[in-house]
């Protein structure tokens, strides 16, 4: 019930979350773990309150978890939030109670030149630190993450997209979950690596990114997705809907690449794995940050585009060297440049493309939950989530704080 108490999920420990209560939302943010004092006692009359009816465990959230960022003790997780409108700020003049919503992972004020411009991943006037904010993050201002029964959206007119007919999303809903965050993410990255009719693209990484990346691709009209990852059972799961695999276990990916085109390179490529990639070949046991960037730069040919959603650093306390504990890697600038190379970093400005997809996924153009093998678990499941998605599953977890999943799944 609205005003009677929240619970969500908190990170505790590198390798440890666990599910507590938390406060209500109010329309003030309040101090807590990781919020910025520039944003505490900020009033948020904009804001909506949201019943969460799914919110994803995504790669980002592991970056933390695992204990490579400085997010602290205590941090509320969560920013791929769909969910119901349960009370609006006096503020809020179009959206209304009982619409169901996607959020957008970015949160943004609608207000700043770079809203203005639709670079809503970069807001100006939301991260007290610097532009660009999201829930649940490190650094990003200190609003609430929304893994949690009920969450608050500031900005709620300019941020919610809501679903057009109810009944009709709650049979999609699992499709309509990933419109948060990974789809417009993967979507991106293709669109930034120039991917249209009859492109080749090679997707580094097969996680939900990199699948939903690759679904992205197929929906843009590319003749030939090929997914590299050093995970079997990911690599089986992009297999499953039309994608060629690579497995950079074996090797360098131009040599596999070569053998399923004919030439060892692709137009376009997509980094959806980020610094803590994993070399190739004999160095696969390792992390080798700047391998895919540098992979990516051998594989595209001269003239292409590399789009990176794969998240980047400014600081990695468990980096292996100094340069990289600082966020400077090895990039071999000169290949980009002597190909005339064009990179697409930064988060992805969900609303961009979130009303197109969720249209192509009403309409049943594209399968996204299918895709990412999205799965449906309790809130009080989140450690094992966590824990499975770290090892490695070939799944995305959805989290399901109100038990109406399960139905729909
Ligand atoms: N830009 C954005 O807006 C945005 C949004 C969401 C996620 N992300 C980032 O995208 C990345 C992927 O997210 P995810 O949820 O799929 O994470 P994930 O950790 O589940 O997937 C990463 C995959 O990359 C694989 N990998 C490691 N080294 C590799 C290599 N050298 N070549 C190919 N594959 C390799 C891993 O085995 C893993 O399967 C993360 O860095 C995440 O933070 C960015
Ligand atoms: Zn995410
Ligand atoms: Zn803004």
């Amino acid at each position: 019930m609205p005003g009677n108490g929240n619970r969500g999920v908190v990170y505790e420990a590198p390798g440890k979350v666990e599910v507590h209560e938390l406060d209500y939302p109010g329309f003030e943010l309040k101090d807590g773990p990781g919020v910025n004092p520039a944003n505490v006692g900020r009033k948020l009359p904009h804001a909506a309150i949201l019943k969460v009816v799914a919110t994803n465990i995504c790669g980002s959230d592991q970056h933390m978890v695992r204990g490579r960022t400085t997010a602290p003790a205590g941090l509320v997780l969560g920013h791929e939030i769909t969910g119901e409108v349960v009370e609006t700020g006096p503020g809020v003049e179009f959206v209304k109670t009982g619409d169901l919503v996607s959020v957008p992972f970015n949160i943004s004020c609608g207000r700043c030149r770079n809203c203005k411009e639709r670079k809503t991943g970069i807001c100006e006037n939301v991260n007290p630190d610097r532009p660009g904010s999201a829930y649940g993050y490190v650094d990003m201002g200190g609003w609430v993450g929304g893994q949690a029964e009920y969450a608050l959206v500031p900005y709620a007119d300019w941020n919610l997209l809501k679903f057009p007919d109810k009944d009709q999303a709650m049979e999609k809903i699992l499709d309509l979950a990933m419109l948060a965050d990974i789809f417009p993410t993967g979507f991106h990255g293709c669109v930034t690596a120039g991917v249209g009719p009859g492109s080749t693209v090679y997707v580094a990484g097969a996680g939900p990114v990199g699948l939903a990346a690759a679904a992205s691709a197929f929906l843009l009209g590319a003749a030939v997705v090929i997914v590299g990852d050093l995970n079997k059972e990911r690599l089986d799961q992009a297999h499953s809907f039309g994608c060629e695999t690579v497995n950079v276990a074996l090797g360098e990916p131009r040599d596999q690449i070569e053998q399923i085109l004919g030439v060892p390179e692709v137009d376009c490529a997509v980094d959806a794995v980020g610094f803590e990639a994993h070399g190739h070949g004999r160095d696969a046991a390792e992390e080798h940050p700047a391998t895919v960037l540098n992979t990516l730069m051998d594989v595209t040919r001269a003239g292409g585009a590399l789009g990176i959603p794969g998240l980047y650093v400014t600081g990695d306390p468990g980096a292996r060297d100094e340069a990289a504990k600082q966020g400077s890697l090895s990039i071999r600038i000169g290949l980009g440049w002597a190909k005339s190379h064009s990179f697409f970093t930064g988060q992805c400005p969900v609303m961009m493309y979130n009303r197109r997809l969720m249209m192509a996924i009403l309409n049943d153009r594209v399968r996204i939950a299918e895709a990412v093998n999205a799965t449906p678990i309790p809130l009080d499941a989140a450690p094992q989530g966590y824990h499975e998605f770290d090892e490695g599953a070939a799944r995305k977890y959805v989290l399901d704080p109100h038990g109406v999943l399960a139905g729909a799944a």
